[in-house]
């Protein structure tokens, strides 16, 4: 349960950081990595979908679904987190129609726990982040590299470099901060870009592949710890090597087993003597 010498940390409080300490968001799928993170010291925790690559093993974050989301959700928010959940809607919940839109968010709090959604994309998706917040639930907006626009952009590319594409995000960063999203994440955009959009809105701004002048920074949780697959982007640095730790730790126990080390003494269960005694004295026993 939550660390009660940490203050819970609210969409409201997200947002009042501005221009304060740099803000910590880390990725998480399930208890352990939500407990690392909140006892790391995270602010927000991100029920990202890249649940779909770094858990489920797909090359894009385009089929995992809403029912996924939640369920990883629900055992984010299970172990009470003081950083703030924000539950990442998934490609679909939120394109067909605004109604289907706020009841997808809907599911990420009530069936999910989440206290925030995270939507990708700017002015296009005004009328559904609206009608998010309209229903109460606080929206941090995502811009720039959309993983969820992978088929329209052509590939995982820098955006944003282009002059007209600079302008556009810009104006999309502006319209989600009237709209009144408590943060912004920039993915994948020139450090400049980043600098001027984080001076211009009154959110904070939280980047990954974005510079160093932004508000926060986020990092997938399984890039961070080297537990992917050995593909790292340029703006990930990973911190330790757990594949490589956690392989090693099989194999000794694999050893343990080859050679009879394993189980030891003190990690056997034995039964009364008497009992023993009893039950190989029945006829029908094998001698041991
Ligand atoms: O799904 C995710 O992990 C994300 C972060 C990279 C921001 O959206």
């Amino acid at each position: 349960m939550r660390d009660q010498t940490r203050d819970k940390v609210t969409a409201p409080r997200v947002r009042a950081a501005k221009g304060g300490p740099k803000l910590k968001m880390i990725t998480a799928y399930d208890a352990p990595s939500a407990r690392i993170a909140d006892a790391a010291g995270a602010d927000i925790v991100l029920v990202g979908d890249s649940l779909a690559n770094v858990v489920l093993g797909r090359e894009t974050t385009l089929t995992v679904t809403m029912n996924d989301m939640v369920h990883h959700t629900r055992a984010v928010s299970g172990t009470g987190p003081a950083a703030l959940v924000v539950g990442d809607m998934p490609w679909l919940s939120y394109h067909v129609s605004v109604e289907e839109t706020v009841r997808n968010a809907g599911r990420f709090v009530q069936e999910g726990g989440a206290e925030s959604v995270k939507l990708e994309g700017g002015r296009k998706r005004l009328p559904m982040i609206q009608a998010v917040l309209d229903a109460e639930i606080p929206v941090m907006g995502h811009l720039g590299l959309t993983p969820q626009s992978v088929n329209a952009m052509g590939g995982y590319r820098v955006q944003g470099k282009h002059l007209e594409a600079a302008r556009g995000l810009i104006a999309d960063a502006r319209a989600l901060d009237a709209a009144g999203v408590f943060s912004i994440v920039l993915e994948g955009v020139p450090d400049l870009l980043a600098e001027l959009i984080t001076k211009e809105v009154s959110a904070p701004t939280i980047g990954i592949g974005a510079g160093a002048h932004v508000d926060g920074q986020v990092l997938v949780f399984h890039d961070l710890l080297g537990l992917g697959d050995g593909h790292v982007a340029k703006f990930v640095r990973q911190y330790a090597n757990l594949t490589e730790v956690a392989t090693a730790a099989v194999e000794r126990w694999f050893h343990d087993v080859e050679t009879g080390e394993f189980p030891s003494e003190e990690e056997t269960y034995h039964m009364p003597e008497e009992v023993a005694k009893a039950l190989l004295s029945d006829d029908s026993m094998v001698e041991t």
